[in-house]
């Protein structure tokens, strides 16, 4: 995992949304300082509105990176988020950023990189195909969500869906899909797993990716107050980097990426 970057706290304003669906939509913010260095990964922690409602900032993946304009894709699950994809072009906001590390592409022993998520976990996922297709490496996303209006694919190429129910693609889970799959895929090359998307999916990925020997790293989420260190609110318990001695780790700056080795299942 790279390190966290120097950070901007900066007026953000929007300057498009789009609704994607399934209550998610695409918010672009002009904020060169942290367009400049955002890395696949990293996140923004955002003042929604000016007022105590929310008091605290709401974290975001950087989903994509356009000259000066960084672009989140936010789903609506209650206050804070059902006021972001609700408010329109023109307005700004207070934004921290980038946050967190990031993936780590640039080693040189996989040449297919598959990229697995659920649900809104694939909002990284473009920045991070980007980043991977200048490197020259294949790509394959696999996508899953309990039924398609979950699925979200703007930007990216070359994607296998998992549905709960079948109503996009294999019938089951992402995890499940790759499973069916990975013979083909390791005949391409020597592989490496980036997720991002909820903590039962992170978990049965990581227990295949250990039983196939496969590099992994995910993206994690939990609840965080301030992004940056000070309220020891995103402490997550996982294994220390070698044995299996547990720590706990901030994951606002010691993540939100972590090598799969280190879930403890
Ligand atoms: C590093 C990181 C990156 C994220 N990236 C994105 C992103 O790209 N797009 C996006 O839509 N969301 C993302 N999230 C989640 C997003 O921050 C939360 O959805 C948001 O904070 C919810 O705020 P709210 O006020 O709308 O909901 P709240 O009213 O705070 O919560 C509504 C319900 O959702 C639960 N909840 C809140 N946050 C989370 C969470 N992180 N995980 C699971 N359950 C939660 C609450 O417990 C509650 O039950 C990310 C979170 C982290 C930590
Ligand atoms: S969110 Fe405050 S310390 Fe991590």
């Amino acid at each position: 995992m790279n390190h966290q970057p120097e950070i901007t706290d900066c007026t953000a304003t929007i300057t498009a949304t789009r609704p994607l669906g399934g209550g998610v939509t695409l918010i672009s913010f002009h904020c060169p300082d942290i367009a400049a260095r955002a890395l696949p990964g990293n996140f923004v922690n955002i003042k929604i509105s000016t007022s105590s409602q929310p008091l605290l900032r709401r974290p975001f993946s950087i989903h994509n990176v356009e000259g000066e304009t960084v672009e989140i894709m936010a789903k609506n699950i209650g206050c804070a988020t059902s006021m972001l994809c609700g408010t329109d072009e023109g307005a700004s906001m207070q934004m921290i950023g980038p946050l967190g590390n990031s993936f780590t592409t640039s080693t040189p022993s996989f040449s297919t990189a598959i990229l697995v998520s659920g649900g809104i976990g694939t909002a990284p996922m473009r920045l991070l195909e980007r980043q991977l297709r200048k490197e020259s490496r294949h790509v394959v996303h696999m996508i899953g969500g309990r039924t398609a209006e979950d699925i979200h694919t703007t930007g990216l190429t070359n994607i296998e869906q998992a549905t709960d129910d079948g109503s996009a693609g294999f019938r089951g889970t992402v995890v499940e899909l790759l499973e069916s799959r990975i013979e083909d895929l390791e005949a391409q090359g020597p592989l490496k797993l980036f997720a991002c998307g909820p903590d039962p999916m992170l978990k049965a990925l990581a227990g295949f990716a250990r039983q196939r020997d496969l590099p992994c790293e995910v993206s994690m989420e939990t609840v965080m107050g301030c992004g940056i260190g000070i309220c020891y609110g995103c402490l997550v318990e996982v294994k220390e980097e070698s044995g299996n001695a547990t720590t706990s780790i901030l994951l606002c700056q010691d993540g939100p990426v972590i090598d799969a080795s280190r879930l403890i299942l």
